[in-house]
């Protein structure tokens, strides 16, 4: 676990222009100083990230948003109170002081105040908002473990171990029409959850330029094939002949990734995103198995058991569809 001292001398860093990969609740983040365009360029060519997807700016206190956005919504403190500090980002309009690459030329800037305590004290000691994407190579698995972002980020010196994620997955992306709320991107928080707090807007989409550049259809992707599996839609046959039947999968061992409990047999390894079907238990497991089977020298291919598209399911069938989407035919 980072110390005082390790995070004191990471806010240094964030003050001198460097980057710093630091915990969050949700994934690792790769941060730097928000307002500083030439800290902020950093990140994008660390992360080999295309300039068209944009930063979200993480804060630790409300007040700290006054300064970043245009106008101050009065939902914006609805949606604090409810779900701040935590894994939802905001998109609104942004002030002048929000340098243009953090948000790819949008006028708009996604802001979000995490829960990690070690994130928190980083932002406060830094003095400044900390602009911070998923602490991973552009397209690749996400981290949530320090050591997942020693992996990928080899270049970046100061990595803050905050031990596991407690969420596993990022934060909802919200953006606010006149008549209610977008969801740009799925995540821990549920449609159902914020709609108990502001309306859904009538509008599909966002009442913004561009929606969110940064959802592609490949992302999140292990270096190795990864297939999906429905077994709750398969006969006791099919499951059995999965393996042999299928000539889409590679020749060698394959990994199976179950959600159910399920086996499928044919399998060299079998993991658990859980045991018993339980979403909050495979939103958490989710990037961690990723990771571990892409490592595992002895694995050729994955195949995900598919989970229902319901509550944060939701969201991780986002991320296992946009990880496996290489491999769809
Ligand atoms: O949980 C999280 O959100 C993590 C932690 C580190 O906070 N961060 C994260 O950042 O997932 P990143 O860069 O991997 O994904 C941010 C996504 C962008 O790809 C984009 O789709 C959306 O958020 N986004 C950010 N700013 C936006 C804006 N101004 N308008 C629309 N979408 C935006
Ligand atoms: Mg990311």
């Amino acid at each position: 676990m980072a110390s005082q001292e390790q995070i004191q001398s990471a806010a240094q860093i964030i003050k001198a222009g460097g980057l710093v990969a630091f915990p969050t609740e949700t994934v690792y983040g790769l941060g730097a100083d928000a307002l500083n365009s030439i800290a902020v360029a950093k990140i994008f060519i660390e992360k080999e990230r295309p300039s068209f997807d944009p930063l979200i700016v993480h804060i630790s206190n409300i007040k700290e948003i006054e300064q970043l956005v245009k106008d101050f919504d009065s939902r914006i403190n609805t949606l604090a109170n409810a779900f701040w500090p935590g894994p939802l980002t905001i998109v609104l309009p942004k002030s002048d002081i929000v340098p243009h690459i953090a948000t790819s030329g949008l006028p708009t800037v996604g802001i979000r105040m995490p829960r990690n305590e070690i994130a928190l004290e980083l932002i406060k000691a830094s003095g400044c908002p900390i602009a911070a994407p998923s602490a991973n190579k552009f397209g690749r698995i996400s981290p949530t473990t320090a050591a997942h972002v020693r992996k990928q980020l080899t270049g970046v010196e100061c990595v803050l171990d905050g031990g596991a994620c407690e969420v596993g997955i990022e934060s909802t992306v919200i953006s606010l029409n006149p008549d209610g709320f977008v969801i740009l991107r799925e995540g821990f928080i549920t449609q159902a959850n914020l709609e108990k707090v502001i309306p859904k807007s009538k509008e599909e989409i966002a009442n913004s330029p561009v929606a969110s550049p940064g959802l592609l259809e490949s992302h999140y992707s292990p270096e190795k094939p990864l297939f999906l599996v429905d077994i709750n839609s398969m006969s006791r046959t099919e499951q059995l002949n999965y393996l042999c039947s299928n000539n889409r999968l590679p020749k060698g061992n394959g990994a199976f990734i179950s959600f159910s409990g399920k086996l499928l047999p044919g399998f060299t390894l079998t993991e658990y995103l859980s045991k018993e079907g339980n979403l909050k238990e495979a939103a958490i497991n989710l990037f961690g198995i990723l990771h571990k089977l892409e490592d595992n020298p002895n694995i050729d291919f994955i195949v995900a058991e598919t989970v229902p598209l319901e509550g944060i399911g939701r969201a991780i069938m986002d991320k296992l569809n946009k990880a496996a989407h290489r491999y769809k035919k």
